[in-house]
């Protein structure tokens, strides 16, 4: 692969304290050598490597930051929810049932619909500068469903995560235990393969405390890593469990006491942060400022799906957790990046580092505070992939 240098960035997040400013490691007037799909070298313009690159792009005093980090989405799914959005922007609370809703559509789907639906997601998450997206089961809800939903998500992203427990199957509404054994036995013997992550929906409607430790430590038996569904409608003890097993990310993180933000503080877990769905369901938000204060690693991601949150903008995440979270310009860019990496604990995507993944997104605008000053503008305006262009 030919070499790229991007020169003449007016503001240059690199997310690497020892080349810039700040936790951003911010570089003014700075350029960015790519080679071979990485970072070869990030700096001020006037330090550039002799060197000539094969290409170059002149980023004309503008922006660029690291691709951003999604580290939560649902994105294989069919079926359309537009009605329960319209009746719940008419003062109809937001439920964890209107997932079977869409468990019905999808399980209807052929593969090639649910493959081309999430095609379609991934690429527009792309356009608005998401170069690495988690994405979840947990519209199947069958031994099989739930594999075929996995053995999509692959198709797609390398970030793939079963979420057998979303709710329970509308099968066994009247018998949930008989599910949870499910999940953890055929279930699990036919998703372990084909997933990184195990994630459960930890919350009233969904599955209580024991069952989530239960459904876990299973998933673990098997290899796969916890994050968890904590804390979303209410308070309850999806926080504690996410640190007890020492999980990648506890999502959403809405409702916590002091002992959970203590408890978060002392641990690895990183906090993700979905703003967006509270936006969509018109629920208060959680305190961004509280978790960043008491010294918690803060995660931003979209949480795309079609019930609670259909959007795959992180520049609107951003821009949210900014006007309603209490989080700084910086801090959001930061949580949006590198706070998705740990959240997925990846150290080769979220900073542009040297050694990175060369995943680079050029903003039309002189700082990365535009993505919060500017909401709803795309300001996108290139895109580079492990140092391909994606977005041009
Ligand atoms: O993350 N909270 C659980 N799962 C999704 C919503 C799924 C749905 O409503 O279809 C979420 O918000
Ligand atoms: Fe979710």
């Amino acid at each position: 692969m030919t070499d790229l240098l991007i020169d003449d960035i007016g503001t240059l997040v690199t997310n690497d304290p020892s080349l810039g400013e700040g936790p951003l490691g911010l570089v003014r007037d700075g350029a960015l050598l790519i080679g071979d799909g990485a970072v070869r070298w990030a700096g001020p313009q006037t330090a550039t490597p002799q060197a000539a690159a094969d290409e170059r792009v002149d980023a004309a005093g503008r922006t660029v930051v690291p691709g951003f980090v999604d580290s939560h989405s649902h994105l294989v799914f069919a079926g359309d929810r537009t009605a329960e959005f319209a009746a719940r922007m008419s003062g109809r609370p937001y439920t964890a049932g209107g997932i079977r809703t869409t468990v019905e559509a999808t399980r209807a789907a052929s593969s090639e619909t649910l493959s081309r639906n999430m095609r379609r997601l991934v690429a527009e998450a792309l356009r608005s500068g998401t170069t690495t997206i988690e994405c979840k089961s947990g519209y199947g809800l069958t031994v099989a469903h739930e594999r075929r939903s996995l053995e999509v998500a692959r198709e797609h992203t390398d970030e793939v995560t079963f979420m057998g427990a979303h709710v329970v199957a509308p099968e066994y509404a009247e018998r949930p235990d008989d599910y949870v054994d499910l999940v953890c036995t055929a279930m699990l013997d036919a998703c372990a393969p084909h997933a990184k992550w195990i994630d459960v929906f930890c919350e009233r409607g969904a599955f209580d405390g024991d069952q989530t430790r239960t459904i876990l430590a299973a998933g673990a038996r098997r290899g796969l890593l916890p994050r968890v569904h904590a804390n979303q409608l209410g308070p309850g003890p999806g926080v504690q469990i996410a640190v007890e097993l020492d999980a990648a990310s506890a999502d959403h993180a809405t409702h916590l006491s002091d002992d959970d933000v203590e408890a978060l503080a002392a641990s690895s877990t990183v906090a993700t942060l979905l703003p967006a769905a509270e936006f969509s369901t018109r629920a208060a938000y959680p305190d961004a400022r509280r978790l960043l204060d008491a010294g918690v690693t803060v995660a931003l991601a979209a949480d795309c799906n079609p019930g609670s949150s259909y959007t795959t903008n992180m520049p609107f995440c951003i821009a949210l957790a900014v006007r309603e979270m209490g989080m700084t310009p910086d801090e959001a860019v930061w949580s949006a990046t590198m706070g998705g990496a740990r959240a997925l604990r990846r150290t080769d995507v979220g900073h542009l580092g040297v050694g990175a993944r060369a995943d680079a997104v050029l903003l039309d605008a002189p700082s990365h505070a535009h993505l919060s000053y500017r909401p709803g503008v795309p300001l996108v305006s290139a895109v580079w992939r492990g140092g391909e262009a994606a977005v041009a």
